[in-house]
């Protein structure tokens, strides 16, 4: 039985499960080439059918989520939701009157959900199923956090276990703790949405000239090169309080956007940056650490978009009653489609175990590569076996050139992990502010992060009985010795954020073996493939667009090696 999941909202996408596996998943901002695409997710829908050999009549069961009030007037009204993306990505003057807009977003949002929402929601969802062909199925509503813990409890490698969820809000939640065990996932605490540290976080963002939903994480990168300072010196510290398993904000969303705003205005951009962090991981590692007490279960699964930010994370990890640790990779709204899908096949079948792994999107083959790049004379190719060209990467790392790399499935969720990844030497002293001036056009602070081979991630991280992360989602300290080899790819305060390669990607796997033999140890730099604010590459065709536009020299995609005439 095949069940199809749907997002139409921030970072809309479709996914496929049939059985106990993940069959697809994607997001359609890699189809419309728009970063967290708002869309109704036709692209995606498409191409999930597409890969499984599918008809929409042979969808039985379909599967969205959130129908809450602000929702459903988007639906209903979807210039408003495109007026929205634009004015949030700046892609508008600033509009006058911009914090009434922001005032007016957070008390409509905070209504919650209807039932009357929930009919037009629906009945607005199955009429563009309908006009893509789909027949006879039966659509089935996901409340918001149910899907974000749906993705965090059935992926994990948990029969029995905590599973939090937290973030900036959706169907009038901002958090939620459910109980997984025995097969079953039960709530038994929410956050309001008036309440939502994820709020908090956005606000500064925005405050702070960035792009809310987009840049936390440049956030939680400028806060790095703040001096440390104690929280009681933090001017946020009251704004939150954590009693038990209850999350409380001093002040609503319009007003606590004043209040930081008036703060902010103060202050250098770090400093607000630091304290902003620095409350969010407080709040968050008491939030948790009170679950963990109360339930009495230190086995802990983690959803939501502020379980994104690996500096908290590395600072919950590290509470002493949590025993194991899992946050699923794409933790935020763009796993939205796949939790309504889980949760609806473990709904109608009992199964709570799906087999996922991160390489769930779209493959071309060489053929089709090849038809693309033949076409175009300002690239010369040649055919080369997939292990040859692990080779003959890692040469022309060893000599300080950076790649694109482009193998099999499209990864699914924000991190390239390896099929659509550039990457470069991590001892490099260079390469840094190359990729980030001339290919990924980034601010100077923001950090790469490496890609580890499996058996080495225990000479170049710390690491406890706790585990590893395999998905770029946790921060750990580097160790000592391993800082010069590392360097391109750690934080300023010697952190770094990695992917473990082993098995589950066999030909990335044999270039950083290559990079073993000339360096002694598998660690190459990696970064997604895509110019900062544009998504991830999907195919052959935007792969070539972005070597033209950053003039890269080279990349080796699908068995064939391409060389830029014009590249650099
Ligand atoms: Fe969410």
């Amino acid at each position: 039985m095949y069940i199809l999941g749907i997002w139409d909202g921030h970072d809309a996408g479709a996914a496929l499960v049939e059985d106990n596996r993940v069959v697809y998943a994607a997001n359609e901002e890699r189809f419309t080439k728009r970063k967290l695409e708002v869309k109704f997710p036709y692209n995606a829908i498409t191409a999930a059918l597409s890969y499984a050999k599918l008809k929409p009549t042979e969808i039985k069961h379909i599967a969205y989520s959130t129908t809450e009030f602000t929702k459903t007037l988007e639906r209903i009204y979807p210039g408003m939701k495109e007026r929205y993306y634009l004015f949030r990505r700046r892609k508008i003057p600033k509009p006058r009157f911009d914090n009434f807009r922001h005032e007016l977003k957070y008390g409509m949002t905070s209504i919650g959900i209807l039932p009357l929402c929930r009919e037009i929601s629906s009945s607005i969802i199955a009429r563009q199923l309908r006009h893509m062909g789909f027949k006879d199925f039966r659509l089935h509503v996901v409340e918001h956090h149910t899907a974000h813990a749906a993705t965090a409890a059935f992926t994990s490698p948990f029969s029995k276990a905590l599973v939090i969820t937290v973030d900036g809000l959706g169907d009038g939640l901002s958090g939620s703790v459910s109980i997984l065990d025995n097969g079953k996932l039960e709530r038994h605490v929410k956050i309001n949405a008036r309440d939502s540290i994820g709020i908090f976080y956005e606000q500064v963002t925005n405050i702070l000239g960035m792009r809310e939903l987009e840049d936390e994480g440049k956030i939680m990168a400028m806060a790095d090169y703040s001096y440390p300072f104690a929280l009681e010196e933090n001017r946020f510290r009251e704004y939150f309080n954590v009693h038990g398993t209850s999350m409380n904000a001093k002040y609503s969303p319009g007003r606590q956007f004043d209040m930081l705003q008036r703060i902010a205005w103060q202050l250098p951009r770090e400093q607000t940056a630091y304290m902003a962090q620095q409350l969010f991981e407080n709040v968050l590692m008491k939030f948790v650490s009170n679950a963990i007490d109360r339930f009495n279960i230190g086995d802990v699964a983690f959803a939501g978009g502020t379980f994104s930010n690996i500096k908290s994370n590395m600072k919950i990890r590290k509470l002493e009653a949590l025993k194991h640790w899992y946050v699923f990779p794409h933790m935020g709204d763009g796993g939205i489609a796949l939790g309504s899908a889980l949760y609806t096949h473990h709904m109608l079948t009992g199964n709570a175990k799906y087999k996922f792994n991160a390489y769930l999107g779209d493959a071309y083959t060489e053929a089709q590569t090849e038809s693309v790049i033949k076409s175009d004379k300002q690239f010369q190719y040649e055919r080369e076996n997939p292990e040859d060209q692990a080779k003959h990467a890692a040469e022309l790392i060893a000599k300080d050139n950076y790649v694109f790399w482009f193998q099999g499935r499209m990864e699914y969720g924000p991190r390239a992990l390896g099929d659509r990844s550039i990457i470069a030497s991590s001892s490099s002293d260079s390469v840094k502010d190359r990729l980030n001036l001339y290919v990924k056009r980034r601010e100077w602070f923001q950090p790469f992060a490496p890609s580890i081979l499996e058996s080495d991630i225990g000479s170049i991280v710390e690491y406890d009985s706790k585990g590893v992360d395999r998905y770029m989602t946790m921060a750990y300290p580097i160790k000592a010795d391993a800082r010069r080899i590392a360097k391109s790819t750690v934080n300023v305060d010697w952190t770094a954020r990695p992917q473990v390669v082993g098995s589950e990607n066999p030909l990335y796997e044999k270039v950083l073996e290559e990079v073993k033999k000339s360096q002694g140890l598998g660690v190459v730099l990696n970064t997604s493939f895509n110019i900062h604010g544009m998504p991830i590459v999907l195919n052959p065709e935007d792969a070539l667009l972005t070597m033209k536009k950053t003039n890269t020299k080279y990349m080796f995609i699908n068995g064939i090696t391409v060389t830029n005439k014009r590249g650099v």
